[in-house]
């Protein structure tokens, strides 16, 4: 087996490699001075089942289009199979679509299967199912999320999911925290405001804001401000992929969000959490 360091998130392909001991295979990815993608395997991958990492952030259009050209350039080197995994994947937020409004997830699954990837590897994945048609694993974050906030955040907490859909996350971290779960209900607006509706129930001592991804942090300021009038004593924020486009990091910290972590399938400033050893167990 090889690994190959993709585009984006080099250093978890990089931890993987050095958690299981399977070899890297040094690969070349650069771009034409017109932005037009350039790739060549540096190692011979013949007869190898070859797994690439790219996590779609940020320009997935690009890091997309990256992940086929290498998976293509695999097999006409004579890689047996192919395996991705996207620690971020991308694409799938856009659910149920305004008439004339393009669903990216259809096009980018079929984008896949024509390149004959093999297996998929997700963590968090915001579907939670399988829309690949091939062999999917969806590994989780939130265990290892939970024991971070419970050493670094607080002893003593209450799991706040700022939607019906982050309920699934939320219950995870909690039978993990071993605490109460809490879901909020929110209507999206556009991609840059949500609305969410009020907690009918008072809350006391800190609270743990948990969602899959976080990208403007509109989602978990809301439901911040909610919990505080809940009465909150600490509002937390833990996430598996940490957007955080824009200014979402000093909007997040203003709105009296105490602190936020995330996981490193996206490199960001607060991904203290390593999901590098879930990836490692998965491919071994
Ligand atoms: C959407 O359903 C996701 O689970 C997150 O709640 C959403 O992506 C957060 O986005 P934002 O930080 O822009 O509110």
């Amino acid at each position: 087996m090889t690994i190959l360091v993709g585009g984006t998130n080099g250093l978890m392909a990089l931890k993987v490699a050095k958690i299981t001991g399977i070899p890297l295979c040094y690969s070349h990815v650069d771009s034409y001075p017109d932005g037009e993608k350039y790739f060549r395997f540096a190692s011979n991958i013949e007869g190898e089942d070859v797994v690439i990492f790219n996590s779609m952030h940020p320009n997935p259009d690009e890091i997309l289009f990256e992940t086929l050209l290498i998976a293509e350039t695999a097999y006409s080197n004579g890689a047996k199979s192919v395996t991705c995994v996207f620690p971020y994947f991308a694409y799938a937020r856009t659910l149920d679509s305004i008439k004339g409004e393009a669903l990216p997830i259809k096009t980018v699954v079929k984008m896949l299967k024509i390149a004959d990837i093999k297996k998929i590897i997700t963590v968090d994945f915001h579907l939670q199912e399988n829309v690949f048609g091939v062999e999917h694993l969806d590994l989780t974050g939130m265990e290892k999320l939970a024991e971070y906030c419970l050493e670094e955040f607080s002893d003593n907490f209450t799991v706040l999911a700022p939607d019906e859909k982050a309920a699934y996350w939320a219950k995870k971290f909690a039978d993990k925290a071993e605490c109460e779960v809490l879901a909020l209900k929110k209507i999206r607006i556009d991609a840059e405001n949500v609305i969410v509706d009020d907690l009918r129930k008072e809350l006391e001592g800190d609270v743990v804001i948990v969602d899959d991804i976080v990208s403007t942090g509109g989602t978990v300021c809301q439901a911040a401000r909610i919990a505080k009038r809940a009465g909150a004593k600490r509002v937390f924020v833990a996430c598996t992929h940490a957007i955080l486009a824009k200014d979402a990091i000093m909007r997040i910290l203003e709105s009296g969000i105490e602190d936020i972590v995330s996981t490193d399938t996206i490199l960001s400033p607060v991904s203290h959490v390593s999901v590098a050893d879930v990836v490692a167990s998965a491919i071994d």
